[in-house]
């Protein structure tokens, strides 16, 4: 098999890079290793930046999103018993969309396969080869699935191994994928921090106890209530990172949250039908550089960020737009002037949203293991961000996405924050 961009990995990041360069005319195939059902449902984060939701609109996909997906001009920051709003409309002047990342990967996949574009599901690399070459190769198997038990990816039947030669390899393949440890070990350097609590996430079937999601701190640790749709709400509390979703019957989870989210005016937390339980890691990561010869890695396979703030797939987003305009610029060019500024230009947007994640982070959940001065300052930094307009200004610019980077063409022109529609 041949093609332009061989892309491993189908989530948000691989799946709109193979839309943005369709709309640039090139050509890519790419190799998901879950199958379309399991991507379309797995539950993951769902707010996007203004700028990420702007993107999907300004290239043709982002119609069902603002038709289904709402818009939050603020959220609540709530601790000490009372709620506080930050209002980013009035310090920023944007807004954010809340909208599951798996129904833009959902618009995305549709709008591909209408347009003639090639996802292999089910399909896992299991190679990437001369990267230091204008042919590098991506070798791969059908019939694929992950089996954690077992210890990773299996394969069902007799399936043979299959070879991709491509001019560039993207590496989407999120964190377990096989595309960053390809990239030498001498020349690689990972960041990582990881946090003592994780988060218990629920799925309800019931109405939204609030108009605008509510971050809280307790002395008893942090809570989030978010939303999916007007029939669909998603909270999460904080837990030990070993705690199992068994220790929890749907009376202690009430119970739990209600306690932590009580305001002195007597707020009450609407129940509804908990139908998924699930416990999310919390971890920074970061790796440098993001390229290796003709490799490029995007997305979760490149930096990962604690999901206070919700920061993972807007950056995957952003990384993609910059590569698939760096592409852009080689096969109109031939210049390799974007490519080359992939990693520096990415990882200054990355380090901002891990400084910011790692910040709304550590001042809303509860360190138990540490002393009572760190517990102290918290009440007092949430009070000072919420009474300061500079300092509600610096988290509602961070919230609602810093600016992207203008992609600037050979040339010295600008051209612009997204890849043109063709229609
Ligand atoms: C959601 C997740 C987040 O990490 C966040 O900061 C806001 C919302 C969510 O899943 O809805």
């Amino acid at each position: 098999m041949r093609t332009q961009v061989g892309i491993v990995g189908g989530g948000p990041a691989g799946a709109l890079l193979s839309h943005l360069l369709h709309l640039q005319g090139i050509e890519s195939v790419v190799l998901e290793l879950r199958g379309r059902e399991e991507v379309e449902t797995a539950v993951r984060a769902g707010v996007l930046e203004h700028e990420t939701a702007g993107l999907l609109r300004e290239t043709g996909v982002g119609e069902r999103m603002d038709r289904e997906g709402a818009i939050h001009e603020g959220i609540e920051l709530r601790f000490g018993g009372r709620g506080h709003r930050i209002d980013f409309a009035d310090l920023t002047g944007r807004n954010i969309v809340v909208y599951g990342q798996q129904e833009v990967v959902k618009d995305l996949y549709a709008a591909r396969l209408d347009a003639g574009g090639q996802i292999t599901f089910e399909a896992a690399a299991v190679g990437l080869q001369d990267l230091d070459t204008s042919q590098p190769k991506i070798r791969f198997r059908r019939g694929a699935y992950l089996d954690l038990d077992a210890g990773g990816v299996r394969f069902s039947g007799d399936t043979e191994e299959e070879e991709i030669v491509c001019d560039f390899v993207a590496g989407c393949d999120g964190y377990f994928g096989p595309c960053r440890t390809s990239i030498p070990e001498n020349v690689r350097k990972e960041h990582v921090r990881t946090y003592p609590f994780a988060w218990f996430g629920i799925l309800v079937e019931g109405p939204p106890s609030t108009e605008e999601l509510i971050y809280n701190l307790h002395e008893r640790g942090f809570t989030l209530v978010s939303t999916r749709s007007p029939e669909i709400q998603r909270l999460y509390f904080q837990c030990d990172p070993n705690d199992e979703v068994d220790n929890w019957p749907d009376e202690r989870i009430w119970e739990e949250l209600q306690t932590r989210l009580d305001t002195d005016d007597g707020w009450t937390l609407e129940r509804g039908k908990i139908y998924q339980k699930d416990i999310v890691q919390m971890r920074s990561f970061i790796c440098e550089p993001l390229q290796h010869g003709r490799l490029f890695l995007a997305g979760d396979a490149a930096h990962i960020v604690p999901p206070t703030g919700a920061k993972g797939m807007n950056l995957a987003v952003n990384d993609v737009r910059v590569l698939a305009w760096g592409l852009s610029e080689f096969y109109s060019s031939g210049r390799t002037d974007l490519l080359d500024t992939y990693s520096e230009i990415c990882l200054r947007r990355v380090w901002k949203a891990s400084r910011f994640s790692w910040w709304m982070t550590s001042m809303l959940h509860r360190f138990h293991h540490e002393d009572d001065f760190r517990y102290g300052l918290q009440p007092a930094e949430l009070d000072y961000v919420t009474s300061s307009r500079a300092a509600s200004t610096s988290l509602a610019e961070n919230y609602v996405g810093l600016p992207m980077d203008p992609v600037l063409g050979a040339t010295g022109t600008e051209r612009g924050q997204a890849a043109p529609t063709t229609s």
